[in-house]
């Protein structure tokens, strides 16, 4: 099934790379990864952050739906799949951090998007999300015309975004916010049951979602 990223896929990087750029140095210095850290990059599109996470963590994997995207990545060190994020291909609690860069607003079925990171994530993993900001007013005219122009999207405000994390037991480390968007890290806080935080709201349908042992 052709997915809406496929048919700009080529030409993504040459676009949306230099204006990026400066965004994507503040979240390098915002992860601050060890050489151990194995970090996803969920929506990771052509790789334009993960590739700046090469030599800086253990292993950098790459899940995106649209296979036209992840074909421009084409580095051999960052291990790609094909897929939805909803529903990830990895273990439980596989992971030290979760990136999501540019992706959240794209997706409909966000609160099975943050139950699936909060299922891949260690205990104490960090989550960093690059988003269009609903609490701003530019944030809320790229929301439109991105709708308009290109496909639906589904932004969400900074504070709205914080609830729904703080709910799955996630804690806001930092955050920089500007006249459109933010970016924010947060930590997933593990008191007992290894990555499930006793602070999740809806923890007994959890405890089986997730094969807690
Ligand atoms: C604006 S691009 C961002 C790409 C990359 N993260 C970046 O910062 O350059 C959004 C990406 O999210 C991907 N995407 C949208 N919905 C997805 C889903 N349910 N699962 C995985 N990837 C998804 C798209 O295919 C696209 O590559």
């Amino acid at each position: 099934m052709v997915k809406p990223f496929d048919r700009v896929a080529p030409y993504y990087d040459r676009w949306i790379g230099r204006f990026m750029s400066g965004r994507l140095d503040r979240m390098v210095d915002l992860l601050s990864c060890t050489p151990d850290d194995v970090v996803l990059d969920l929506g990771g599109g052509t790789g334009l952050f993960a590739r700046r996470l090469l030599g800086r963590c253990g292993e950098i994997h790459l899940l995106d739906e649209s296979s036209q995207m992840v074909e421009q990545v084409r580095h051999g060190k960052i291990k790609t799949r094909v897929g939805s994020g909803t529903v990830a291909p990895y273990p439980d609690r596989f992971f030290d951090a979760v990136v999501l860069s540019d992706v959240f607003h794209h997706i409909r079925e966000q609160d099975l998007l943050l139950d699936e990171v909060f299922r891949l994530l260690k205990p104490e993993g960090r989550l960093l999300v690059n988003e269009v900001d609903l609490d701003r007013v530019l944030g809320r005219i790229a929301g439109r015309l991105e709708t308009l122009l290109f496909t639906r999207v589904f932004p969400t405000g900074f504070q709205h975004f914080c609830t729904r994390l703080e709910k799955r037991g996630f804690r806001l480390v930092d955050e920089v916010r500007d006249s459109w968007s933010f970016i924010g890290l947060w930590k997933l806080e593990a008191y007992s049951l290894g990555g499930l935080s006793v602070s999740h709201a809806e923890l007994p349908e959890n405890v089986d979602r997730f094969q807690v042992q």
